[in-house]
């Protein structure tokens, strides 16, 4: 899977919060994503965490001091400024919030962050009763107002034994954050895409369901890769067992009249809608308000009514639409003809003969159809690149952004 922190120059400060020893998990993602990662450490994160730990993470020098440069061209502000495709500064203490909030420059970190013309996330951590204080607030408000990109403090349990607002957000949602920060201006930017995932649920009493293999891991890697070019994402989300995705608004959904109602209140104002959840075809004709219990009936046959198909009435001036069908057999067929009968621009064709090879996997084999009748089969790939190639097709036919 590459994600466009590939080959990205980040610049990573890290502060005097007891959640610094976080940050060298969060430099491992994101070495190993592919990013050049440049640690700035503050004096005082120096005496929580040393140096060596990034130096050896990321195989570079970390610059703890203004006045000793690492870099040969003297001063490593300047350079690490110029050549930054992101700055995080995660964790982010009352202390440095307060600092970047009022344009100081009194360290390598704070300087650097005022001579950049990089994106900045930054992430503050801290007591509970700090992120409480109204200097600390507004100071928070005035990085948002410089346009820097604020990322929690989050709910938990933090190290003084309270329970309040003062954790850091956690690496792997760091890291999405940053990918949505490095893909602002990609071919998705102000575009407004609604995709959906998971597998709907249609109860048959207040325990049971009736539901289907899907993992939801398509519908996330479509939302994801959207987020990092640059949409606006919504995804509609049957449940699954994936944790949410930062950086996007989620719609939680159980049955297919759930999933119908959220989406088709969203189109009207839409660019793109991509289907990959599965749908209940079927639910069952009535439900039983109590739970059916096994002593009550000698057997138990359900009987089960259709789910109008409703993508057809998925409309909107703007919405392109991308329809998915999972196959056992005659698939490309098939799925040329639920292209033409849904009105699609798109269809991906998915065999789903082997279903251990699709449902959870992190890889997917599928073949494109386009309303010309055009077929890209593409080999089996991570879903993440199988997103990416599925919103090229699909970017050709987005109405020029106005
Ligand atoms: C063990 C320890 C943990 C600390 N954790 C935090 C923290 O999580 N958040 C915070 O804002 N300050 C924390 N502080 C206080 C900061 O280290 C202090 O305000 C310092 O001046 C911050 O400097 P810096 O922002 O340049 O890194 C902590 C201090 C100590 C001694």
């Amino acid at each position: 899977m590459t994600t466009n922190l590939n080959g990205k120059n980040v610049v990573l400060g890290v502060t005097g919060s007891i959640a610094a020893y976080k940050a060298a998990d969060l430099t491992s993602r994101l070495v190993k994503e592919g990013a050049r990662v440049n640690v700035i450490l503050t004096t005082s994160a120096s005496k929580l965490i040393g140096p060596l730990t990034f130096a050896g993470l990321t195989h570079r020098q970390v610059t703890t001091d203004l006045f000793e440069p690492t870099s040969d061209m003297g001063m490593d502000h300047i350079t690490l400024a110029k050549q930054a495709d992101l700055i995080i500064v995660a964790p982010c203490t009352a202390n440095t919030v307060a600092r970047i909030a009022h344009g100081e420059a009194n360290d390598a970190l704070t300087t650097t962050i005022l001579a950049t013309e990089a994106p900045v996330l930054i992430a503050p951590a801290g007591d509970a009763h700090m992120f409480v204080n109204k200097t600390v607030l507004a100071n928070i408000e005035l990085l948002r107002d410089q346009g820097h990109l604020v990322v929690g403090p989050m709910e938990g349990r933090l190290a003084s034994g309270l329970i309040g607002g003062g954790r850091l957000e956690e690496p792997d949602r760091l890291i999405q954050y940053a990918r949505q920060l490095l893909g602002t201006d990609g071919d998705y930017a102000g575009r407004r895409v609604i995709i959906t995932a998971g597998g709907t649920q249609e109860a048959i009493d207040p325990v049971r369901v009736i539901t289907n293999r899907s993992s939801g891991k398509m519908g996330y890697a479509l939302a994801e890769a959207a987020r990092d070019r640059g949409a606006e994402v919504t995804l509609v989300t049957a449940p699954t067992s994936l944790p949410d995705p930062a950086g996007m608004e989620i719609v939680n959904v159980v049955s297919t009249s759930d999933m119908r109602a959220a989406v088709l209140s969203m189109c009207a104002e839409a660019d793109l809608l991509a289907m990959p959840a599965a749908v209940s075809d079927f639910r069952p004709a009535s439900v039983s308000n109590r739970k059916i219990k096994k002593g009550d009936l000698p057997e138990l046959s359900l009987a089960l009514e259709k789910n109008e198909d409703w993508l057809p009435l998925a409309t909107g001036p703007r919405l392109v639409k991308v329809a998915f069908a999972a196959e056992t057999e005659n698939l490309l067929e098939n799925a040329a003809e639920k292209l033409r009968n849904k009105g699609t621009q798109l269809i991906v064709a998915n065999d789903v003969s082997d279903p251990d090879a699709v449902f959870g996997s992190e890889t997917n084999t599928v073949t494109i159809i386009d309303d010309a009748g055009g077929q890209e089969s593409l080999p089996t790939m991570d879903k993440f690149d199988v997103a990416n190639r599925i919103l090229d097709r699909a970017v050709v036919y987005l109405s020029a952004p106005g």
